[in-house]
Order: structure tokens, then C-alpha cells, then sequence
């Protein structure tokens, strides 16, 4: 099999490169990334000299060089992490991720049914169907969940799996979709809560807790995540939608204060700032569906995956670190400079 990972030198996108190199040692694997300031090569080191893999820089939305590859590789699955991801950028500047995350999976899907594909799958999100408020700890999402978005991340996100469906039921194009909850683990950018809260504590820096931090997200570890896409690629039904989550739901407060208790570091590092305007209250996925057709089991308790995540950051830190201090800077400082000491 010869598979394509769009953003796979993100975050998801590269555990996943890993989890199919080491599952599957036939298949070949092209990374096709465009390396914005999400993506980094030094993430995808270990795998640059395997005979099985490629990385190609580049755009998904660009439609010559996309045109070009799928006809020089003749790929049997496509698998689209691609996407600017940041809920805050999408609110400070949403072109691009309109740009990106919609435009670009149109690109991909139309050289998928120019060349044939076994497989389309995209890598959606839980955001699509909005939030769910705090008092209601008996909702969870489904697939059958209205899509009810918020940011202009979600709203982009959500208008790709439209056109994904649209294009399944239009063109035949054999597709799957998968609407994951918050991930968490290594190579995670430092700008998502957990990897921010570590590498700032360990500098001693303040926590930045957006309004009382009482919102709650539904963790997974992102091992968990790979496994379940590898297993809607080879056992998932052709134009299904699949949920993916393992219900460890934690307000923001609680993860923060995990992560100080693990490093040692005191609580008063917390700062309430001002919160994300539109914030989706609660998120909490019902996997049922993806267990009981694929038998996916999630295997990393939150206790014992943010162990392992603090341990990676702590052992990795020139990787992050080398983020920290370049354009990285700037960007906290806009971001946050007007938040604080605003509850
Ligand atoms: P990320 O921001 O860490 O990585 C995104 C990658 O995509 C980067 O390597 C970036 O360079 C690349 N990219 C961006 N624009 C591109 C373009 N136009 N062409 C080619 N490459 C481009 O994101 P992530 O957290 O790894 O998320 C990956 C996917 O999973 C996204 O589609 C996101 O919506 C989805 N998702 C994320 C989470 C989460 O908790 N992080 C949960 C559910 C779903
Ligand atoms: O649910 C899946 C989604 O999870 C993915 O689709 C997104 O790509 C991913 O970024 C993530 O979105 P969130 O907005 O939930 O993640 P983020 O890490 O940005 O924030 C998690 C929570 O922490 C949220 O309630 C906002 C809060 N927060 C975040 C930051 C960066 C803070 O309190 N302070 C912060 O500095």
C-alpha cells in the first residue's frame, strides 16, 4: 500500500507516520507537508533515511504539484491531517483556515478521483458539533450530533466534512471521516494548552487559564487517536463517519494543576486571563459506534499518558525549546499581551 499523510509533520499527522512505519512495514508512506510554523522537519528525523518513506514540501492547496504527485505515486490511501488547527489563530485571522482546510481538501479529493484511491479518509474534529454545557454531564456527542459550530476553525473544519460527504454521495469517492476529541502527546506545538502549561512551568513562567478554567475537554493520547484511523482505513465502511474519543473529560483547571503537581512547581503560577471569546463550554465524544464496528480500544489512561507527555518534554527539550525562541515569541506576546489580569 502506498499511503499519503497530508500535515505529517505536525503534531497527529507525525505520530501517525511512526504508528504506520512500525504496523505496517510493507506499506510506503509519502508525507506531503507544507511545513507553515505548525509543521517541523526535525520531528520526522528518525524516519527521513527509512527506504520506506517520503517527504515532498508542499501545499494542499496547491492544485499542479497535488495533480502532479498523485500521478507520479499512485497512492492507494490518502489520510488529510492537513489544516491550520488553532482555535485562537482562526479567531485572529480565519482566511487562511478557510483557505487550508477547505479549499485544500477539495484539491486532494478531485486528484483522488482523477487518479483512484482505495481510500479518502480526513481527520475532522469533535468541534464540529459544538459544545455542551456543563450542567448536562449525561450528553455526549454522536455521529448523528447536529453539526453547531463556534470558531471559524470549527465552521472550516465542518464545511470540509460537508464537501467530503458531498463528494462521496456525488462522485462515489470512497471516503471515511473521523471526528476525534483534544489530543495530547509528544511533538504536540507549545501554543495547545498542555504543552504550553508544561514547557511554561518548567520555566517558571506564568499559566495563562482562559476565564475561570472551568471548560472541559475530553483528553485522548494521541497513540490511541493512530490507532483507530488505521483501523477506519482498513475495516471502516465507505462514506461512515466515526467518532473517536475515550471519556476523560477534565476542566482546564485540573489539567493545569496536574501538570504543576507532576513537575513540582506551585500553584501560584496560575494566572486567570481573559477568556477565548466564544468558548465551547464542554466537549465529550461517545465512541460507541467505533468500538463496536471496529473493536478500537482506547489503552492510555489520562494519569499515565501525562505522565509519559511531561517525561517527553522533559527529555525532548531542545525540540521545543528551539520553537520557544523563534518567531514562537512574538506570537505570545500578541496573543496574550491584551488578556491579561482580565478575568
Ligand atoms: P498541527 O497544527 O500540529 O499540524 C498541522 C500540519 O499541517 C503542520 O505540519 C502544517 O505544516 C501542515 N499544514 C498546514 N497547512 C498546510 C497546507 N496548506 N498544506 C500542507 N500542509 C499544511 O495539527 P494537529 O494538532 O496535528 O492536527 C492534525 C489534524 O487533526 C487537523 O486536521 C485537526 O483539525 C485534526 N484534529 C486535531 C485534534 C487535536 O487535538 N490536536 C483533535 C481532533 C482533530
Ligand atoms: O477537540 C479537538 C480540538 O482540540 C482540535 O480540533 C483542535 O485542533 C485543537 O487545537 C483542540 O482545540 P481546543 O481549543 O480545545 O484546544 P486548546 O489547546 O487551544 O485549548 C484547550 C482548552 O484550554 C480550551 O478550553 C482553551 C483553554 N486554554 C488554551 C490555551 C492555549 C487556556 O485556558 N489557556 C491557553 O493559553
Amino acid at each position: 500500500m502506498n499511503v499519503l499523510v497530508t500535515g505529517g509533520a505536525g503534531f497527529i499527522g507525525s505520530n501517525f507516520i511512526f504508528h504506520i512505519l512500525d504496523q505496517h512495514p510493507n506499506y510506503r508512506v509519502v508525507c506531503l507537508d507544507a511545513l507553515t510554523y505548525a509543521g517541523n522537519l526535525s520531528t520526522l528525523e528518525s524516519v527521513m533515511d527509512n527506504s520506506k518513506f517520503r517527504f515532498v514540501k508542499g501545499d494542499i492547496t496547491d492544485r499542479e504539484l497535488i495533480d502532479q504527485l498523485f500521478k507520479e505515486e499512485k497512492f492507494d490511501f490518502v489520510v488529510n491531517f492537513a489544516a491550520e488547527s488553532h482555535v485562537d489563530r482562526s479567531i485572529e485571522d480565519p482566511g487562511v483556515f478557510l483557505k487550508t482546510n477547505i479549499l485544500g481538501t477539495q484539491v486532494l479529493m478531485d486528484a483522488s478521483r482523477t487518479y483512484g484511491i482505495k481510500r479518502f479518509h480526513q481527520v475532522s474534529t469533535d468541534e464540529v458539533y459544538g459544545d455542551l454545557p456543563l450542567d448536562r454531564p449525561d450528553l455526549f456527542f454522536t455521529e448523528e450530533t447536529p453539526i453547531h459550530t463556534s470558531s471559524p476553525y470549527s465552521a472550516s473544519k465542518a464545511s470540509a466534512d460537508l464537501l467530503v460527504q458531498a463528494y462521496h454521495r456525488t462522485f462515489k469517492l470512497p471516503v471515511t471521516i473521523s471526528r476525534c476529541s483534544n489530543n495530547y502527546g509528544p511533538y504536540h506545538f507549545p501554543e495547545k494548552l498542555i504543552p504550553l502549561m508544561i514547557s511554561r512551568a518548567l520555566n517558571d513562567e506564568s499559566l495563562p487559564v482562559y476565564g475561570k478554567g472551568e471548560n472541559v475537554r475530553d483528553w485522548l493520547y494521541v497513540g490511541d487517536h493512530c490507532t483507530a484511523i488505521d483501523l477506519i482505513l482498513h475495516k471502516g465502511k465507505e462514506g461512515e463517519v466515526y467518532n473517536i474519543g475515550g471519556h476523560n473529560e477534565k476542566s482546564n483547571l485540573e489539567v493545569v494543576k496536574t501538570i504543576l503537581r507532576e513537575l513540582g512547581k506551585p500553584e501560584s503560577l496560575i494566572t486567570y486571563v481573559k477568556d477565548r471569546v466564544g468558548h465551547d463550554m464542554r466537549y465529550a465524544i461517545n465512541p460507541t459506534k467505533t468500538r463496536r464496528e471496529l473493536g478500537w480500544e482506547p489503552t492510555t489512561l489520562f494519569d499515565d499518558g501525562i505522565k509519559q507527555t511531561i517525561k517527553w518534554y522533559l527529555d525532548n527539550r531542545t525540540w521545543w525549546e528551539n520553537i520557544i525562541s523563534g518567531d514562537y515569541k512574538d506570537y505570545y506576546k500578541k496573543m496574550y499581551e491584551d488578556r491579561q489580569g482580565d478575568e
